[in-house]
């Protein structure tokens, strides 16, 4: 996690409940959760948001964080063959996928990030996501430059109904 982030956690309160939902059953082992998007504007607390979900797993020694264009490059260095990587983007209990929408996509790395989002869909592991689009508006993006059903199939994930979806506003906290 990125040391700015690691100091302070705080939690936007809209995220409060899937925070205690995640945090109360890792006490208890594992957790099954919707996905978390946050979305909205530069500057507005989405990331520090995720990180202090992510510091209060990690009090269970769960939590894994991710910038979205650095994990697709990791993933690309696997060379093709599936390897250790792809196996903890996953089956990792909680990760935090930050800047979705910052991360440069081709073709081959959409359907790896397809396998991840399908697999912790499926599995119903705790999945954050922050990005400044909405992602719908990500989603005709992507379509645009990668396999189209692909794209489809990991928005209709992202978008399923049963998802916490919050929406980051105002001006920067940065100024
Ligand atoms: N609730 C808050 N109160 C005060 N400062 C905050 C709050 N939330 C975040 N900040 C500060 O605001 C700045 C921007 O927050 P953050 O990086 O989380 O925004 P972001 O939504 O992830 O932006 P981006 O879309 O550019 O990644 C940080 O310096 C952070 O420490
Ligand atoms: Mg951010």
């Amino acid at each position: 996690m990125p040391r700015r982030f690691s100091a302070r956690g705080m939690v936007d309160d809209r995220a409060a409940e899937y925070l205690e939902s995640v945090s109360s059953q890792l006490e208890r082992g594992a957790a099954q959760a919707p996905f978390l998007i946050l979305h909205g504007p530069p500057g507005t607390g989405k990331t520090t948001t995720a990180c202090g979900i992510l510091m209060a797993c990690l009090e269970h020694r769960m939590g894994h964080f991710e910038q979205a264009s650095s994990m697709l490059e990791a993933v690309k260095d696997e060379f093709g063959v599936p390897g250790a990587k792809m196996a903890t983007l996953r089956g990792t209990a909680v990760l935090a996928i930050d800047d979705l929408d910052k991360a440069r996509l081709t073709e081959w790395s959409v359907e790896r990030l397809y396998e991840i989002v399908d697999k912790r869909h499926m599995d119903r592991k705790p999945t954050i996501v922050t990005m400044n689009q909405t992602v719908g508006a990500w989603v005709k993006r992507v379509a645009a430059v990668a396999d189209r059903e692909t794209a489809f199939a990991i928005g209709d994930r992202l978008a399923d109904a049963e998802n916490v979806v919050i929406e980051f506003s105002g001006r920067s906290m940065r100024r």
